[in-house]
Formats: C-alpha cells, structure tokens, sequence
C-alpha cells in the first residue's frame, strides 16, 4: 500500500517503536500525528518527519492517562481522514499490586487498554467507510505469561492481543487489516528507570534483544501481507499469522512452545527473573 498523504496517528511516537514507525511513514510521504510527552523531543521527531518526506507531521503533547489529551487524540481519530492507527504508547510501573499506588495501576489501564479501545472505535468508522484501513496495536509477549511486580503490565498486553484478534476478524469484511504487534524484548527508552538498563540488555539463552527498526519492519511486512491477502478475496478469513506478529526467530519459538511447558515451570522462571 502506498501511505503517501494518507494519515496516520502513532501514540508514543518520541523514542523506540513508535518512533521507528514515524520514521517508515515519513518515508512513505504520509500525514503522521504523533504523541508523547517529551515535547521537546517530539519537536525533534517532527523536524526529522519533515526531512525525511513527511507530508505533514501534527504533535498531542501530554500524558495520555490524562482526560483532555485523550480526548483529543481521539477526536482527531474520529474527525480526520485516519486510515492507518498505531496503538504503541506504553511505560513500564514495577511495584506488586498491593505495594503500588492505585494512580499508576489506573494510567496503565487508561494508555494501555482504554485508549486504544478508544481510538479503534473512532477510526475504523472512516476505515469501514472507506473500505480499506491498517490498525496496529502493540502488545507484549509479557503478555502471555505472569510477572510478578508487573500485573497490570501483563493484564493490558493480554487485552491487547485478545481485542485485537477480534477487531481483526469483525474488520476483515470491509477490508481493514488489525494487527496485534507481539514483541519480546526490544532496546529503547522503555527499560530506562532500571539500573545499568542499557548493560543489562544481553542476548542469554532464548532471550533475544530486538532493535525497533527490525520490529518495525517485521510488522509493515505482515501488514503488507494480509492487505494483499484480503484484497484478492475480499470476505476471507485471516490467518492467524497474518494478525498476530510475533517478530523474531527466538520470540517464535518462545511463543510456540509456551503453551506445551508446564504453568508452574512458567510461574517459577517469572518469579526468579531479574527486574528488565
Ligand atoms: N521495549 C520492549 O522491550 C518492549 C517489549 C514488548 C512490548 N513493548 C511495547 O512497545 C510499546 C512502545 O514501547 P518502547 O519499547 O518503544 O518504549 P519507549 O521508547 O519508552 O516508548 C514509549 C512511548 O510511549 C510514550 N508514552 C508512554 N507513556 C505515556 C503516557 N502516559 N502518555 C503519553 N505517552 C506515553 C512515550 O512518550 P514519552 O516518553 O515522551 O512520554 C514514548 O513515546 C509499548 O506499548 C511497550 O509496552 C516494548
């Protein structure tokens, strides 16, 4: 598909993934809104957008667990030709459930479950209209497993995938693809409140540090992919593979024999791991 004036809305678009997006649509010459709180440095992401071929680059500063920053990205979603939406804005909180305050548990729930909810709805009404659309939600493979220090990490990265499995199945027969982007780790600003994060982000066993680039092209390979899938038969069903995108060997393997090992190995292995 070729993004050239098309808009696109990427949430968390200030360092890593979401950043890595802005860069491919810049490229593509697309209309990018993008968000974040770092203003200063989105200013920069925006005069970078510009060099490299963006039509035109829109900023929403501000902490999107807040109301009015919501509300306003979603009335952009909602009121704006939107046919490609990244649901990438995501922050780690490390506290057990009983030793946290409830505010940062709730801002997880609002920017990580919430708000995509929100900004699906708004912009697939266009997508339908127009009978063509991408939405990408970004999700975890932390997701599929439990992290103590991490519960409603995990809790927003499992509805992610879930909801958008569904969004992709009711979006297919008008012609809108919904992706579910599972990472596993991958090295960007996200680790930064832990200690040493950049020495701590070594390769051990079947962990695999991606850089966001490659998972950035991993999903737009997919996307491609089921968008040609579902134009030659309009009305086909996905393919699982095609909606869930599990990006790197080692995350695949990881993912594909999750479910055969144990949940009490699984549990253990989560309890023992060392804070990233
Ligand atoms: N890195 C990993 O290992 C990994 C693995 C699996 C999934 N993921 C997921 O990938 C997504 C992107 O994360 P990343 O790894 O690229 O980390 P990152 O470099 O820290 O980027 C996160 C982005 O989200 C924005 N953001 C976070 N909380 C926000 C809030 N309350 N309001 C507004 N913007 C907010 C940040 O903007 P500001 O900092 O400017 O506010 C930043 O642009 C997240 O959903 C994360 O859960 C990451």
């Amino acid at each position: 598909m070729h993004y050239r004036n098309t808009t696109v809305v990427i949430t968390g678009a200030s360092s890593g993934i979401g950043l890595e997006f802005a860069r491919f649509f810049a490229r593509e010459g697309a209309r990018l809104v993008l968000t974040g709180r770092r203003e200063a440095v989105l200013a920069q992401v925006r005069r970078e957008a510009l060099d490299h071929g963006a039509a035109s680059v829109d900023l929403v500063v501000g902490d999107l667990a807040r109301a009015p920053v919501a509300s306003e990205v979603e009335t952009i979603a909602a009121e704006r030709d939107v046919l490609v939406l990244v649901n990438n804005a995501g922050f780690s909180h490390y506290s057990a459930v009983a030793d946290a305050e409830t505010r940062p548990l709730l801002d997880m729930l609002a920017v990580q479950a919430q708000l995509p909810v929100r900004l699906c709805h708004a912009a697939l009404q266009r997508m339908k209209r127009e009978g063509r659309g991408l939405i990408i939600n970004v999700g975890s493979l932390a997701g599929r497993v439990a992290v103590p220090g991490s519960a409603l990490y995990v809790a927003t990265k499992c509805f992610i995938e879930r909801l958008s499995e569904t969004l992709a199945l009711e979006a297919a027969p008008h012609g809108v693809v919904v992706q579910a982007l599972t990472p596993g780790y991958v090295r960007t600003d996200f680790h930064r409140d832990v200690e040493n994060y950049r020495e701590r982000r070594r390769n051990r066993g079947l962990i695999r540090w991606m850089d966001a680039d490659a998972v950035v092209r991993c999903s737009m390979r997919a996307a491609e992919r089921a968008r040609r899938r579902l134009q030659s038969r309009p009305g086909r069903i996905p393919r699982r593979r095609d909606v869930v995108i599990i990006p790197g060997t080692a995350n695949r393997f990881l993912a594909a024999i999750s479910p055969f090992v144990p949940r009490t190995l699984v549990y253990r292995a989560a309890a023992a791991r060392p804070r990233m």
